[in-house]
């Protein structure tokens, strides 16, 4: 048995914060997503970020950022749009030192947002 969170598997703080700062340089590097980011504060949304994505692995603390629908909707962020980003959250997860059963639950728990981030949400994700 193993009853490590995937935030301690990965190794905690430093590791969450590394991977936020390499996945958001993989997705900027994405013509198609960068488009998004144009006006953002990516210091902000780093910020944000490693906080939702600390407490998505179990790890501890709060996420005081906007509600996920309030933060993506009207964005004219669709499915692909998801998918290029959740492919490259899977590549910055490939550099960690995770099982493959772990890495996929971690994409799995992402894809469960996909309603509140996109705007055409009814479609499939494949
Ligand atoms: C499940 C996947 C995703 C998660 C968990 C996520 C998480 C977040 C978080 C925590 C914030 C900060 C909210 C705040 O400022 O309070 C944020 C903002 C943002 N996200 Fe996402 N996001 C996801 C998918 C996407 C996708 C697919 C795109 C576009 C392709 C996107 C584009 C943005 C943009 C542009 C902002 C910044 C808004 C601003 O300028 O304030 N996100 N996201």
């Amino acid at each position: 048995m193993n009853d490590k969170t995937l935030y301690e598997k990965i190794g905690g703080e430093p590791a969450v914060d590394q991977l936020i700062d390499s996945f958001y340089d993989r997705v900027i590097k994405d013509d198609v997503l960068a488009e998004f980011f144009k006006e953002t504060s990516m210091q902000k949304l780093k910020k944000m970020q490693k906080e939702f994505f600390t407490i998505a692995l179990g790890g501890p603390g709060n996420y005081s950022g906007l509600s996920l629908s309030h933060a993506h909707q009207g964005r004219g962020i669709y499915a692909k749009h998801f998918k290029a980003f959740v492919g490259h959250l899977l590549d910055t997860l490939n550099e960690y030192n995770l099982s493959e059963e772990d890495r996929y639950q971690i994409i799995s728990d992402i894809n469960h947002y996909v309603e509140d981030v996109t705007d055409d949400s009814a479609a499939p994700l494949n």
